[in-house]
């Protein structure tokens, strides 16, 4: 099954409450949350008070994606505003083993994103731990970029080693992605999709997720050849 997650990142932050409220209504399956800290990428957006507020607004879960320097020492913080998912960077600086098992100790699901540069080889050492690998598929830092299409193989190659290890990790894609790259990044394998633009940009939201689900689910192929 296709998992839709809206990125905030794109919504009205005047009614930030009413706006994730809005796509849990309109049928996402959890809200995804950017955490920029201004140095990791250069753009500042919000942090975990911020989020621990949202918690009481809706029920889905907190997909937070963490685009920051040292991930490991906020984790605690993280969990304890309501996150389900912790995604953070491999390039960030801590320690890549020691901040997927705090955030599993906390009892919560870990991700591994990787930038458009760095080789998705170097996620192999870390798959069995994880429930989820974002393929990030613009420089993150902002939302509304074009979707850069020679992220493709990243996502075949993590289906094909999924395979061949007998794992059951999400392949979660983010940047660029409406209709038309959800049925690209779901024809290679991806489950998991963060739109932001494509879907707070339009006036009904319940159309919108209900399109990019179906587009994204009439083309996912799960299997490798
Ligand atoms: C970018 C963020 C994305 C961003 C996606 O660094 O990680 O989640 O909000 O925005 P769109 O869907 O507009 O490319
Ligand atoms: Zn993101």
């Amino acid at each position: 099954m296709i998992k839709i997650a809206p990125s905030a990142l794109a919504c009205d932050f005047s009614r930030f409450g009413e706006e994730i409220l809005a796509m849990e209504n309109a049928g996402a399956d959890m809200i995804h949350l950017d955490v920029m800290d201004g140095v990791f990428v250069p753009n500042i957006s919000f942090g975990a008070p911020v989020i621990k507020k949202l918690r009481r607004v809706c029920s889905m879960p907190f997909d937070v994606h963490l685009m920051i320097t040292d991930p490991l020492r906020y984790i605690s913080d993280y969990a304890d505003a309501g996150a389900g998912i912790i995604t953070f960077h491999l390039e960030s600086n801590s320690d890549t083993y020691e901040t997927i098992r705090l955030i599993r100790s906390l009892g919560l699901s870990p991700g591994v994103s990787i930038k458009p540069k760095t080789r998705v080889e170097s996620l192999l050492p870390y798959l069995s731990e994880l429930d989820s690998i974002l393929v990030m598929t613009v420089e993150p830092g902002f939302g509304g970029q074009s979707f850069m299409r020679d992220m493709l193989p990243k996502i075949s190659k993590l289906v094909h080693e999924r395979e061949r290890l007998g794992l059951s990790f999400d392949i979660q894609v983010d940047g660029g992605i409406d209709v038309s790259t959800a049925k690209e990044v779901c024809a290679h394998g991806a489950n998991s999709l963060v739109a932001g633009s494509s879907l707070y940009g339009t006036s009904d939201y319940v159309t919108a997720v209900k399109q990019l689900r179906e587009n994204a689910q009439s083309a996912f192929i799960p299997e490798t050849d």
